[in-house]
């Protein structure tokens, strides 16, 4: 039987119909407290086109099998499956070999995975590991673990009140000491774009290796992993329209080859013996036990579903709806958005005077409307702010100005029931 295709090519480059994307994400049409669902939670996860849906299922549906040790019909096709969506991301992101390419459980995953591998080798008693104050958890966390285990320092660079890295500082951080910079393409609190390109080369000048966390970046913007000129670079599958589970860390294959597993186990492995284990080569040396061979495989659908579309059209509305959206927001009396960042992308962080953001969510929620409400897992940025949560709202492709005005809309009902 022939393989059927999982690369159904969806939509003309060129062009971008938002009422057409639109139509496939099913869960869309859903009704939330009998209003039509709007969905502006993308931040922390997105929804999933049917194409990626239909991937998971087919995988079990019709050679759902272990991959990469059988010789049998399923285990090839299901192999081919995974295999091949790993080529896929390589081309996605420009990495330059296959090897670059480990499939985890997400950017966490990822992030443990370097600051474990990467760490536990290269940290000394008074190393310093450079982070910066607009980090997710994910990237502060494992390296605090890592840092404490070795006796090295965790360093930070600070904010701007507007949500801006301070370069200056940045540079000044930058010593013989530093052993990783560890920082986000997009802050998912602010929405901050850090100039990573830039930082990157400032950081390599004194040869010092950097990962950048591109959870929020990857579903928005294209990059390319040489031209940004990275080390380590790690997403997650669930934010860019693929499944929950699967993500990705590349990293330059001279560094992964010096670093040793993460975790031991099946597959990671050329041979055992009770004295000795010679370790796989990459990328499998990363990737013990069966991993998430239907994520992986959707994972590459998602891919396959992003190139379909004209990325900048996709940027360029996703822009448009975040600008409504800023202007419409500030013209509403009471409400602040927190975070002006020179450069911004599809977040809008917001408090309303004298109401919770918990609140906010609750009542958005009555009219059908998903944000999120909280510390977004970035608690350091609230305490530089000085403030204990905000509301967001976060956008996708599918996005609407109706569905903004929707927003509006429940943010005076926010209003008149708290009488602010
Ligand atoms: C910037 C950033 N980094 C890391 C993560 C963690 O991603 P995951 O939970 O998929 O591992 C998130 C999730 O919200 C994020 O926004």
């Amino acid at each position: 039987m022939a393989q059927k295709s999982i690369s159904p090519v969806l939509e003309k480059k060129g062009s971008f119909d938002v009422d057409r994307i639109r139509k496939d994400f099913p869960v869309l049409t859903t009704t939330v407290n009998g209003h039509p669902l709007v969905y502006l939670d993308n931040a922390a996860t997105s929804q999933k086109p049917k194409v990626v849906i239909d991937a998971l299922s087919d995988y079990y549906q019709e050679y759902n099998s272990n991959i990469h040790r059988g010789v049998h019909y399923l285990s090839q096709r299901a192999t081919d499956a995974y295999e091949g969506s790993r080529s896929r991301i390589k081309k996605f992101i420009n990495a330059r070999k296959i090897e670059e390419i480990i499939f985890v459980r997400g950017t966490t995953e990822a992030i443990n995975l370097v600051a474990q591998s990467f760490g536990r080798t290269n940290l000394q008693t008074g190393d310093e590991v450079l982070i910066t104050v607009l980090e997710h958890h994910s990237n502060i966390v494992p390296w605090q673990i890592i840092c404490k285990e070795r006796g090295a320092k965790l360093t930070v660079v600070p904010m701007t009140d507007d949500g801006d890295l301070k370069l200056d500082e940045y540079r000044s951080h930058l010593s013989s000491r530093t052993k990783i910079v560890a920082m986000a393409h997009v802050s998912n609190a602010l929405g901050t774009v850090n100039p990573v390109r830039e930082m990157i080369s400032m950081a390599h000048e004194h040869g010092i290796p950097v990962l950048v966390d591109g959870a929020q970046a990857v579903p928005h913007t294209a990059v390319d992993v040489q031209d940004l000129g990275c080390d380590f670079y790690a997403f997650s599958g669930h934010k860019m329209y693929g499944p929950t589970g699967i993500g990705v860390l590349y990293g330059k294959e001279e560094l992964l080859d010096r670093m040793p597993p993460y975790q031991g186990g099946g597959d990671m492995i050329k041979s055992v013996t009770f004295e000795k284990t010679i370790y796989n080569d990459l990328p499998h040396k990363f990737e013990a036990g069966t991993p998430n061979i239907s994520g992986g495989i959707a994972l590459g659908v998602a891919v396959d579903y992003l190139n379909s579309l004209d990325r900048l059209a996709v940027q360029a509305h996703e822009n448009s709806i975040l600008d409504y959206a800023s202007s419409q927001l500030s013209s509403i009396r009471g409400a602040e958005i927190v975070g002006r960042p020179k450069k911004k992308s599809s977040v809008l962080s917001f408090v309303l005077e004298n109401v919770h953001p918990h609140d906010v969510g609750t009542i958005l929620d009555s009219e059908g409307i998903a944000i999120r409400t909280g510390h977004h897992c970035a608690q350091p940025i609230m305490t530089r702010l000085g403030i204990a949560a905000t509301a967001r709202a976060s956008f996708a492709l599918y996005n609407t100005k109706e569905e903004v005005d929707a927003l509006v809309r429940g943010i005076y009902k926010v209003i008149e029931v708290f009488g602010s």
